[in-house]
């Protein structure tokens, strides 16, 4: 196989969040921690995880992060907007995610970690009050506005390169309208103020007009829009989405595989949690619940296949639920039950209590996306990289057909795509090796 030709990641990586609550601090936060030997970053895939390249007799295992050109993390300059929180450090004490001790050795940084004003609008998150918002209401001019933010901070910071991660709430649940058909309607929406565009539809417009890819960590609608995907393609800058895989729907996404490899049924599937962060409250309207409804829904489908399997998965009830409870905090617990049933028809419960901590499992993923991100930018990728729904709960396909939403054949399509890119064959785990 020919490797592809990737640019070296030299210089400085900015990467900007829209959002500086509780995943992004603890992404930041660990991401120092593993620059400066406090904590190995564990979690990320790109860090950790070795790939297996040719035959298995060959003995090559090498660690991704040494196969493929992707920037250290001592390269790594953070950024950001949030319509609250003063700084990093203030955002990661709100968030309660981590302990005191463990913030105080790297607070000097975190602290000079300094989100923009935002661009927000309450119509989309109607349990917060922003007051580091732009003063501005055209949403042309907010989107001027962003992009000279992203043009200043990559001076500022000396960047060679920047991605964008939205970590930002989850906003109100929407269907495509017609603004959302083409760029050059979207564009004319921008002018007009148009109500169906978002904030989140905004910061991606201004970060694809700055040649910065876009990965999207909540089930906003804003990736998967016609106009974003024509507009990547048209400048040559991947995207992503949507909304990150943690919690809950990783474990779904790890016990539905196994099901279905087995043959066995699948009646119901009750899934119901408990959290008292800030996500959960703005969770706790029931448009911005929606949202997060339709992503987490959409996996046992993707997955099961009840049209090809009417017997085994054409009849489930599944439900999932989200309960705002401020005592837990970051600390969610999530309760699933889960009806199956095998042989003759037999029934059988299985229940899972996941005593989960949310942030502590999306911020890897935040880095992952990040330096994945880069990667296919300077790989001269461009459009929806499907190779990265491993990370997302509601995966973009890049063509017609649905994406994969299995964890392990996601694995398997993430290392292949990185294989073959540096030129080596994909594994298939054929009897010839
Ligand atoms: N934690 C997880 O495991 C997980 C998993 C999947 C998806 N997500 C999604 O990731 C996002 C972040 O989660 P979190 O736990 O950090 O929430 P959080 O509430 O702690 O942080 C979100 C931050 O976004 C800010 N914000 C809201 N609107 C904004 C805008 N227009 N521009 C810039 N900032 C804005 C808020 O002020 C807040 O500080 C949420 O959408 C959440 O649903 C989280």
């Amino acid at each position: 196989m020919t490797a592809r030709t990737v640019a070296p990641a030299t210089g400085k990586l900015g990467v900007l969040t829209p959002g500086m609550g509780a995943v992004a601090s603890t992404f930041i936060a660990g991401v120092i921690a593993a620059r400066d030997g406090i904590s190995p970053p564990i979690g990320s895939v790109s860090q950790m995880a070795h790939i297996r390249l040719g035959t298995k007799d060959e003995n090559r295992n090498p660690l991704i992060k040494e196969f493929v050109p992707l920037a250290d993390l001592g390269d790594i300059v953070f950024g950001g907007w949030d319509p609250i929180s003063p700084n990093a450090m203030e955002a990661a004490k709100t968030a309660g995610v981590l302990r005191g001790n463990d913030l105080d050795a790297i607070s000097a940084e975190m602290e000079g970690i300094v989100p923009m004003s935002a661009v927000f609008d309450q119509r989309w998150v109607s349990r917060l009050e922003g007051i580091r918002v732009k003063d501005i209401t055209n949403k042309w001019d907010q989107a001027e506005a962003l992009i000279a933010d992203i043009a200043r901070f990559k001076q500022e910071n000396g960047c060679d390169r920047l991605v964008m991660v939205w970590c930002g709430s989850t906003e109100a649940y929407q269907e495509p309208s017609e603004v959302h058909a083409t760029v050059a309607s979207f564009e004319q929406g921008l002018r007009d103020n148009d109500e169906n565009i978002s904030p989140s539809q905004i910061y991606c417009y201004a970060a694809l007009q700055s040649d910065v890819p876009y990965a999207n960590g909540a089930p906003n609608l804003t990736t998967d829009l016609d106009c974003i995907v024509e507009l990547s393609k048209k400048n040559g800058v991947p995207i992503a989405g949507k909304d990150f895989k943690t919690g809950q729907t990783l474990i779904k996404t790890m016990l539905a595989p196994g099901f279905k490899a087995r043959m066995l049924g699948v009646r119901g599937w009750f899934s119901t949690n408990i959290l008292g962060n800030r996500d959960g409250e703005v969770l706790d309207d029931p448009e911005n619940f929606k949202s997060k409804e339709v992503s987490k829904l959409g996996v046992l489908d993707g997955i099961l296949q009840p049209e090809v399997y009417p017997d085994l998965y054409g009849n489930i009830d599944h439900v999932v639920r989200i309960n705002y409870y401020p005592p837990r905090g970051d600390n969610k617990e999530g309760w699933d039950n889960i009806d199956i049933f095998g042989w003759l028809g037999y029934p059988m419960q299985i229940k899972v209590d996941f005593l989960c901590r949310d942030s502590i499992l999306a911020a890897p993923i935040v880095l992952d996306l990040a330096l994945f991100m880069d990667l296919a930018h300077r790989a001269g990728e461009s459009g929806v990289q499907e190779w990265l729904s491993f990370y997302l709960k509601a995966p973009q396909a890049a063509g017609d057909s649905p994406a994969e939403a299995d964890l392990f054949i996601q694995q398997t399509k993430l290392k292949n795509t990185l294989r073959e890119w540096m030129g080596e064959l994909p594994v298939t785990h054929s009897e010839a090796g």
